[in-house]
């Protein structure tokens, strides 16, 4: 089963992991998907497989807490570096249920650190581990640097500030393990094909997948929460980013860490902050849909402007985001006109 430039995808089968599949095949890598699919379809796989071919990647429906599992697969398929996306993300139900992100969200991590260390006396496996903006919360100041403070406002964002630490711990305690810890902004949009995307279990709790299903009238209208922010039109401001970009921001950290270089921790986003208004605007315009709109009080706990100063991404990647916001809505439309219930 040993693969060359095998890199194993803990929640693989999600929506940043499924598209970042692709982009590693593309660079000639062979990604090995691990997921018990809490969070994502099964059906993903046979899109995968007939855009990329059957033979191009592996799945092990599996805990990522699990790691005896991670052991193995890391072994089996000599696995060079791990992307380690598996963790719960919804911030409301983080609240409600903190005990169950804190041990999924942190167990995983735990597990597979535990299972790359305890390989390490043959060689090392790197780690890209997926952070996220919300460990800014309420930014002193935008664009947002890599070294602004860390606020997290409620346990989603615990979990990640957390995760980075036990990462940072772990390198001090052994140099040898190096890691990007990739901090993302707001991934959205689908693959160019429009055979995969976004698929939310429920109500979606955030504003493209939200805006999507007003366009194939699942929803009757898109709530904007707040016209009173301290922003040009008096919505909050965002740095949206499209999925193919930052899952080819993760083939850029896998080669990265296989050139030898050092651990970072990296923002990706476009630098650039588009408010809601403009948002359901660019999507009228790529759709052809009306997005029916009403405004409401402000979400409890939301922030008025949140956008990445991205150009450590250019200077240690090589990295920079490709697709405006003209292709991120064209593509989350092509997905979602195609799939209105997603995989089903
Ligand atoms: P997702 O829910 O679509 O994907 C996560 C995948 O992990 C799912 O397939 C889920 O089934 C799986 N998973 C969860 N816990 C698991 C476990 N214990 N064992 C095995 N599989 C498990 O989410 P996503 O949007 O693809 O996010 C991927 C990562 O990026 C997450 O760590 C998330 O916190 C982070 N992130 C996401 C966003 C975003 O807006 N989508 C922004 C910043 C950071
Ligand atoms: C959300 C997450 C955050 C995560 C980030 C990136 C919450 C509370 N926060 O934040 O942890 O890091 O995504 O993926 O879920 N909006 C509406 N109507 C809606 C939905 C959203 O007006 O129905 C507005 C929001 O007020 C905000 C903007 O749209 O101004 C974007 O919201 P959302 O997509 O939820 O992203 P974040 O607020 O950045």
């Amino acid at each position: 089963m040993t693969k060359p430039n095998a890199v194993l995808l803990t929640g693989g089968a999600g929506y940043i992991g499924s598209h970042t599949a692709i982009s590693l095949v593309q660079a000639g890598y062979f990604p090995v998907l691990l997921d018990n699919f809490c969070n994502s379809d099964r059906r993903v796989l046979g899109r995968l497989k007939q855009l990329l071919g059957d033979q191009a990647f592996a799945v092990q429906e599996a805990d990522a807490c699990d790691q005896s599992q991670i052991v193995q697969l890391l072994t089996s398929f000599d696995v060079t570096a791990v992307i380690h996306f598996a963790a719960l993300k919804a911030v409301g139900e983080s609240v409600v249920q903190p005990l169950r992100y804190f041990e999924n969200n942190n167990q995983a991590l735990l597990s597979v650190l535990k299972a790359i260390s305890s390989i390490a006396k043959d060689r090392y496996i790197h780690l890209v581990y997926s952070s996220s903006a919300t460990v800014y919360g309420d930014p002193d100041q935008v664009p947002i640097t890599e070294s602004a403070a860390l606020r997290p406002t409620n346990p989603y964002a615990w979990t990640k500030v957390i995760g980075e630490q036990i990462i940072l711990a772990q390198q001090q305690a052994n140099p040898s393990c190096r890691a990007v810890i990739l901090r993302y902004f707001n991934p959205v949009g689908a693959h160019e094909s429009g055979m995969i995307g976004e698929q939310p279990q429920g109500v979606p709790n955030n504003l493209m997948p939200y805006v999507q299903q007003v366009a194939v009238r699942k929803r009757e209208y898109l709530s904007v929460f707040g016209q009173d922010w301290p922003t040009p039109d008096g919505t909050g401001v965002r740095d949206y980013l499209h999925v193919m970009d930052l899952a080819e921001g993760h083939v850029k950290a896998v080669d990265y860490l296989l050139a030898g270089e050092r651990s970072e921790i990296i923002n990706l986003g476009t630098g650039t902050g588009r408010s809601v208004l403009e948002l359901i605007r660019a999507f009228s315009q790529a759709s052809g849909q009306d997005i029916p709109y009403r405004f409401t009080p402000r979400r409890p706990g939301d922030i008025a402007v949140c956008y990445a100063d991205s150009s450590k991404a250019v200077s240690v990647l090589g990295w920079r985001a490709q697709r405006g916001l003209e292709a991120m809505c064209t593509d989350a439309w092509r997905w979602q006109s195609g799939n209105p219930d997603g995989y089903v």
